[in-house]
């Protein structure tokens, strides 16, 4: 097989093991820089150069997208998709899983368990949204935030209140959720390959915070999940129609929450954590779909399958079909 790796960064942790674990199986792999990739589209046509080069007679393509070059990144992967090349993770669900409020608008459909949100726009409405959402304590977060930076505790109303209006006065989104105290701080992070949760950690915040972030001081280990949380996390990448998701669960008295769904997660944290090979089980799982596909048009079938998709979330039946 002949990989592409979409990373910005040769040299990241993740992009590293795909490449090894690419190679130890015998493939050719090309780690490219999605902002170096430059595209040429006219009627029936898609090329992708780089430095000067057309890009051809790839198999497959793994996005590794970040959140900073959205827009540019998802470009490039559909162009590649265009050209009919099978992408890990396609750029409608990249796109889908980016935008937050309509991740959890999709979630909560699909009838999954996430914590009580609620957002609005004018500062008139604040007393009544917050009532909607029940008792403090409330979690504010600024939609721009990660790794824990941006996400805030108010313990009383008054003081979700006021968050809310700085946040307000510097024009920043933000949600506000129910607190889930029964959390304990501590989120699990289920790495969903295929059909598969291949590995899973938990995160504990450290003393005193509520945030699980490893870059917030937390510590990560290995944990058994439960088959709810299994089957919660392999439900939350359907709806979201990604390949290779990073959920980010809850334990709650109510069941596993969902608080996050992630396009492109990173491999350093769960493979120390788990001591599971998880780039080894991408590339199986990159092996098993494009040979699934063959022998055939995998490139027109692809660009029909996506043309006829509803904009709005993943058929149930994406990951089945050959060339998604
Ligand atoms: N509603 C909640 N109740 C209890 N704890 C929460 C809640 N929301 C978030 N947390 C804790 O705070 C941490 C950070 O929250 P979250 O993952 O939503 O933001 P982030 O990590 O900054 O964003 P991103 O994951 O997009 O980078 C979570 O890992 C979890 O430990
Ligand atoms: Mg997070």
């Amino acid at each position: 097989m002949k990989i592409a790796i979409l990373s910005r960064n040769a040299s990241l942790y993740s992009t590293r093991r795909l490449v090894e674990a690419a190679r130890a199986r015998g493939h050719s792999v090309r780690v490219l820089d999605p902002l170096r990739c430059y595209m040429r589209i006219s009627a029936g046509s898609f090329e992708v150069h780089w430095r000067g080069r057309a890009l051809r007679g790839f198999d497959a393509l793994i996005p590794r997208i970040g959140a900073s070059i959205t827009f540019y990144g998802t470009a490039v992967v559909r162009q590649f998709e265009m050209m009919g090349v099978y992408s890990l993770n396609g750029s409608d669900a990249i796109l889908r899983a980016r935008d937050k409020l309509r991740s959890l608008q999709l979630l909560a459909r699909e009838g999954l368990g996430l914590p009580t949100t609620v957002f609005g726009d004018n500062p008139d409405d604040t007393r009544d949204l917050l009532a909607m959402l029940g008792e403090p304590p409330h979690v504010i977060k600024l939609n721009e935030g990660a790794q824990g930076q941006g996400v805030l505790l108010a313990e009383k109303r008054s003081a979700a209140q006021g968050m809310i209006e700085a946040f307000r006065a510097l024009y920043a989104n933000f949600i506000v959720q129910e607190f889930v105290r029964e959390a304990d701080g501590a989120d699990l992070r289920c790495f969903v390959v295929g059909d598969r949760v291949v590995a899973a950690m938990r995160r504990q915040a450290p003393e005193g915070d509520f945030r699980a972030n490893i870059h917030r001081g937390g510590s990560a280990h290995a944990v058994e999940l439960s088959g709810e949380e299994v089957d919660s996390a392999l439900r939350a990448a359907r709806v979201m129609g990604l390949e290779v998701a990073g959920v980010d669960l809850l334990r709650s008295a109510r069941g596993p929450l969902v608080l996050e769904v992630n396009s492109s997660p990173g491999l350093e944290g769960i493979e120390g954590a788990s001591g599971v090979d998880v780039a080894g089980a991408i590339i199986d799982h990159i092996a098993a779909r494009t040979t699934r596909a063959e022998p055939g048009p995998r490139a027109a079938r692809s660009g029909r399958q996506r043309a006829s998709r509803r904009s709005d979330a993943a058929p149930p039946t994406a990951r089945g079909k050959p060339g998604k």
